[in-house]
């Protein structure tokens, strides 16, 4: 009996000891969700202030077959003049210079070449945007928290651009970025033209992308240097989807403080009412199939010093004003076009996210990913082909690169891959 009772009371002791450790659990457990709840309920008032700051009022609103909202937003009213350098900015509705022909912003020019005829922003289906507005790809409160912080939405995780030179590539580096580009340098460059093979290249993870672009580089890449790229990408963290979307980015300190993608800061001044950065391209190129296109053109006017883009034949975007940076204030020292992707080595494999087309340049044309005439403005205002291009890929086995030279293409190459594969591991 006594034995029992002992035991009944430990038993009740050790009962009392479960409810007090039980309560503990529970008061902790209490903390750590209220705890969670303040800092979400926080996250989210910091991400309904910063939608605010990035989507401006707009006159009208067009709903994309892929999703999007586009906001017509009044010229005067974009991002770019948040910016502190651009508080008193004068907008330039034109370039005072042009390397290709005299500007008539009057002039409605043929749009030359049935591939470019057809090509479009899927948003056009539903509607266009009144004059004096810019079409402005909206961000939703959803892309924001797809995002680790939201004040680096729209920036670079990865602050380096394709090194040709360094000898510590990142070779078998798991979450590396993987290149395949051309390259000119050692000359001053006051801009650059390609035109560019569209495709939708499969991404195995949501936080990779591939992406088709050219690089406008001023100062050391080792250091504090400026940046201006345009193109095309799949980047599923970026937009929430797959689709092939038309981007730029900028920077003025090496991807850290300044710059972002299209316009999800302030910086680029956009004149166009027709093209929305970030918005979707459309049609897409098919294996075997028909082969579309999209040529860009960038080039610094002489007067006022403002880098001017253009896409396609006739929409004259905008321009980034030359106060945004320090070396490109000047000149730039190296262009780079070419492909990037994200390869985030899952379970120390390389990933099958594809570059170009996802297949090799040795396929050729209607297979393989190209760009073609390839050239840059040299110090005496030309665009030109460049002297002699070189290239760079950190592993051919993965991703290759072979260029070229004819009469109706200019300067060109091929590039592009399927990621992993039995020679890519
Ligand atoms: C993007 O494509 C991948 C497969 O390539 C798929 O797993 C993923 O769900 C897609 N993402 C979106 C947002 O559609």
């Amino acid at each position: 009996m006594d034995e029992a009772g002992g035991h009944s009371i430990h038993g009740r002791r050790f009962h009392g000891l479960q409810q007090l450790l039980f309560l503990a659990l529970l008061c902790f457990s209490f903390l750590l969700c209220s705890a969670g709840e303040e800092s979400l309920s926080r996250r989210r008032s910091h991400v309904q202030r910063h939608l605010k700051r990035l989507n401006k009022p707009a006159v009208k609103n067009i709903q994309s077959p892929d999703g999007d909202t586009i906001d017509c937003v009044h010229v005067s009213n974009q991002p770019a003049f948040d910016h502190p350098f651009l508080k008193d900015h004068a907008i330039q509705m034109r370039p005072s210079f042009h390397p290709e022909r005299i500007y008539d912003e009057n002039k409605v020019e043929e749009l030359s070449g049935r591939k470019s005829s057809t090509m479009a922003q899927m948003w056009h289906q539903n509607g266009r945007c009144p004059e004096n507005t810019i079409p402005i790809r909206r961000t939703k409160g959803e892309d924001l928290l797809r995002a680790n912080s939201a004040k680096r939405y729209g920036r670079k995780k990865h602050r380096e651009p394709p090194k040709p030179n360094s000898v510590d590539s990142e070779t078998n580096n798991g979450g590396g970025h993987q290149h395949a580009i051309a390259y000119v340098e050692g000359d001053r460059y006051y801009g650059a033209k390609a035109t560019i093979n569209v495709w939708n290249p499969k991404i195995q993870q949501s936080n990779e992308f591939s992406l088709s672009q050219f690089w406008i580089l001023g100062g050391p890449l080792g250091g504090d240097f400026n940046s201006i790229e345009a193109g095309w990408q799949v980047s599923p963290d970026l937009y929430g989807d797959n689709n092939t979307r038309l981007f730029t980015y900028w920077t003025s300190d090496a991807y850290q403080a300044t710059g972002c993608y299209n316009l999800l800061c302030s910086g680029f001044v956009q004149i166009n009412t027709e093209i929305a950065l970030g918005g979707s391209i459309f049609p897409i190129s098919a294996y075997h199939g028909s082969q579309y296109d999209i040529s860009i053109l960038i080039w610094k006017d002489p007067k006022g010093g403002n880098w001017w883009m253009q896409f396609g034949n006739d929409y004259v975007l905008g321009y980034w004003p030359s106060s945004l940076f320090s070396y490109l204030a000047d000149s730039a020292t190296m262009i780079e076009w070419g492909g990037e992707v994200v390869n985030s080595g899952a379970d120390g494999r390389h990933t099958s996210t594809q570059m170009g087309s996802g297949h090799f340049p040795e396929e050729g044309f209607a297979k393989a990913s190209y760009f073609r005439n390839i050239q840059i403005v040299d110090d005496s205002n030309n665009l030109r082909a460049p002297d002699g291009i070189d290239s760079f890929t950190e592993q051919s086995n993965c991703y290759d690169l072979e260029n070229g030279n004819n009469g109706e293409w200019g300067t060109y190459f091929y590039y592009g891959g399927p990621g992993r594969s039995e020679n890519c591991q």
